[in-house]
């Protein structure tokens, strides 16, 4: 059996060999449809992108005239720094998300293939809607590794990462009720035969 690494370990290596590149061709459709979703009644908003990688979402939403700030979060040093060097304009940290909490709270936090990296995903929800999110702001969230999408089953395996939580979609729409969130919801993008699609959970502070 293959030694499997911590997952901020595993995507700094990804860092070192260009492999970042390919989630932001992997993921950019589900990614434009959720902020597409989220973003559509927003007047003027603060916005951070938790796990944020090398920082492209940032950057992306970062264009629009009615985005006040854009911070990207990320534990992988190799990524912030990435992110830093291909933009000095908007904010880049390097911390656990767990433990960071930004210093004005937002109207939208987003994260596209990130939670399920914790071993209790449930605690950064709740931490999220705590200590992140101003009242009524959203949480929304993409996630392609879930009970439901049979494929995605071999991932830690095949990607060699030691903590990747398994879970149905009635235990992601729980744990946004359980920590707060109202108006829950979620659905899938983008299914074909053998890819259940991206799980898109959402909810209002
Ligand atoms: C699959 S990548 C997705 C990156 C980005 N959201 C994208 O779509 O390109 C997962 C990211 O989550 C970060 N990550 C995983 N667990 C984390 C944690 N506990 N705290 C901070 N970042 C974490 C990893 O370093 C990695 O950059």
């Amino acid at each position: 059996m293959k030694v499997r690494k911590k997952p901020v370990e595993v995507f700094s290596q990804w860092v070192e060999t260009g492999k970042d590149e390919g989630m932001e061709k992997n993921h950019r459709k589900a990614v434009e449809a959720m902020l597409a979703y989220a973003t559509k009644e927003l007047n003027s908003f603060a916005f951070i992108d938790a796990g944020c990688g090398n920082g492209w979402v940032v950057r992306e939403v970062a264009k629009a005239a009615n985005c006040k700030s854009a911070i990207g979060i990320d534990g992988s040093k190799n990524m912030i720094a990435k992110a830093k060097k291909l933009d000095p304009n908007n904010t880049y940290i390097h911390s656990d998300l767990l433990e960071w909490i930004p210093q004005t709270k937002v109207d939208l936090v987003h994260s596209m293939e990130v939670f399920y990296y914790l071993e209790n995903p449930e605690e950064l929800i709740s931490h999220i809607n705590d200590y992140w999110l101003s009242d009524k702001g959203r949480l929304i969230i993409g996630l392609d590794f879930y009970t439901e999408n049979k494929v995605s089953h071999s991932w830690p395996e095949d990607c060699g990462i030691s903590v990747m939580t398994l879970l149905p979609i009635a235990s992601w729409e729980t744990y946004f009720k359980i920590a707060g969130f109202k108006d829950v919801r979620s659905w899938q993008l983008g299914s074909k035969d053998g890819w259940a699609g991206s799980l898109i959970v959402t909810g209002v502070k």
